[in-house]
């Protein structure tokens, strides 16, 4: 029997977001027809830097400068404002994207945005420290049934019903947060004349994600699923409540795109050569002063969407097990191991200890990942090298990487029990070494 071509690769973040997942996207989508977003919002900020030019992406797939087709999946979350801007700046670029957006993605309003900061401010300790990019209420309403989709702002007598009763809703709840409503900084009739206006400029690139994707998929296409946030950000496989609102590992792709289990034929998951991490909640490998300094400023590690310093530490294999086993990867993609250089020894965690005791499995709640105390091995650095040295090694090829870093993807792939397939040792999309053809 011959062996079924690859038609659908996804790309998940393995940790707590950041890893380079744009980066990996824009290299894999070469060869791919589509590339879709499957949840989040614009809470997400991927890099792609192409010829020493860097692109943000907040909401559109970071596919857009292949000009492949992109999809926006129903999993999403869309602030319509910035839809476009993204799409203005791609066009400024030269970029035109064929986009298409799924009918029933839901949409962020002002409104949300504002009560994302007001939430974060009763949870005291429990706040995740989120984006402010309205993400969680917006998943709230979607949940609880009370939200818009983007076949809403199609028609005005569908939409106002329905936003004259949210409206109402998330008026009562600023009341609760804030003891009044004088201080309502928004203008009901203003907004609705404004999401009206994006309903009309969304109509032309508005479908059913499910019958678009699959009828793609029954034509031959390939599609690339681009996730964003990280798996350990997850609101079911993260560490909750300090993580966001969606399904952020490689299961979320059915749910948030109609396309079924049995339709994926790959799965890669993003490590990055340390742990970053933006907002709350323990971070048990973290580092602080001169070594935690050093990796941030050679990673460069400021948020993409908020500009917030991120947090940095050591590698978290413990944790990174269990994003593997769950999202069962294919295989990992490893970057910014240039951004380690010159730290020697590098430190690995390979376990945590709870009450003295080693721990069987990544216990996954907060309150005793906070009491548990890192195991660690230790494995010699690699020396500093320029931009310039490290996108030679990549061009020449795996051989060529020091013994050093070898032996330390060796040693990854060891514990993880999967093989690493793709090294990135720079931020363009040159300096990235592969070492199996994924679109076979
Ligand atoms: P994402 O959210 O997972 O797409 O990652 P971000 O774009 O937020 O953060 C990753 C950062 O690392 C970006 O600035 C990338 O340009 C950069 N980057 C990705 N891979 C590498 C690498 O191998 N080396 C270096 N030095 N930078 C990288
Ligand atoms: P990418 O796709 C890193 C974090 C926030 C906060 C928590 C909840 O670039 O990897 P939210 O605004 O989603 O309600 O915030 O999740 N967070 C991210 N951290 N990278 C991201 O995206 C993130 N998106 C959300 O810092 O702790
Ligand atoms: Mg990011």
């Amino acid at each position: 029997m011959s062996k079924k071509k690859t038609q659908t690769i996804v790309v998940t973040g393995a940790s707590w977001g950041d890893e380079g997942k744009g980066k990996i996207v824009d290299f894999l989508a070469s060869e791919a027809d589509i590339v879709a977003r499957f949840q989040g919002g614009n809470n997400a900020g991927h890099t792609v830097v192409v010829k020493g030019k860097k692109y943000k992406f907040h909401l559109i797939p970071s596919g857009a400068i292949k000009n492949n087709i992109i999809v926006i999946g129903n999993g999403v979350v869309i602030d319509p404002k910035v839809l476009f801007e993204e799409l203005t700046m791609l066009e400024k670029e030269g970029f035109t994207p064929k986009l298409k957006i799924s009918d029933t993605a839901h949409i962020i309003f002002p409104f949300h945005k504002l009560l994302d900061g007001l939430e974060e401010g009763t949870k005291g300790k429990y706040a995740a420290g989120t984006t402010k990019r309205g993400i969680g209420p917006t998943y709230s309403d979607k949940a609880a049934r009370y939200g818009l989709r983007v076949f809403d702002l199609l028609d005005e007598e569908v939409f106002l019903p329905k936003f004259n009763r949210l409206y109402e809703l998330k008026l009562k709840q600023y009341q609760i947060f804030t003891n009044s409503s004088e201080l309502w900084p928004l203008d009901k009739e203003e907004i609705i004349k404004e999401y009206l206006t994006f309903g009309k400029k969304m109509k032309p690139y508005v479908v059913s994600s499910a019958y678009y994707l699959n009828t793609a998929l029954n034509q031959g296409k390939r599609i690339l699923f681009e996730g964003a946030q990280g798996c350990l950000l997850g609101i079911d496989h993260g560490m909750y409540p300090f993580g966001t609102s969606s399904i952020t590992w490689a299961g979320g792709v059915p749910g948030g795109t109609g396309v079924s289990p049995t339709r994926i034929d790959k799965i890669i998951g993003v490590i990055k050569a340390y742990t970053s991490r933006v907002g709350g909640g323990p971070l048990p490998t973290e580092l602080d002063g001169d070594l935690a300094h050093q990796i941030r400023e050679q990673g460069h590690e400021y948020g993409t969407t908020t500009g917030r310093p991120r947090r940095v530490g050591w590698i978290d294999l413990f944790n990174l097990k269990y994003a593997t086993m769950i999202n069962h990867y294919d295989a990992l993609a490893i970057t910014l191991l240039d951004a380690l250089e010159n730290v020697n020894p590098v430190k690995l965690c390979t376990g945590y200890k709870y009450n003295g005791q080693s721990l069987e499995s990544w216990p996954i709640h907060s309150e005793i990942i906070e009491k548990c105390e890192p195991e660690y091995i230790e494995m010699p650095g690699w020396k500093a090298r320029d931009s310039k040295e490290w996108s030679e090694i990549a061009q020449q090829g795996f051989e060529a990487v020091p013994n050093e870093i070898k032996n330390y993807i060796k040693k990854i792939e060891e514990i993880l029990e999967t093989r690493i397939s793709i090294i990135s040792l720079g931020p363009n999309r040159t300096d990235t070494i592969l070492k199996e053809m994924f679109w076979d």
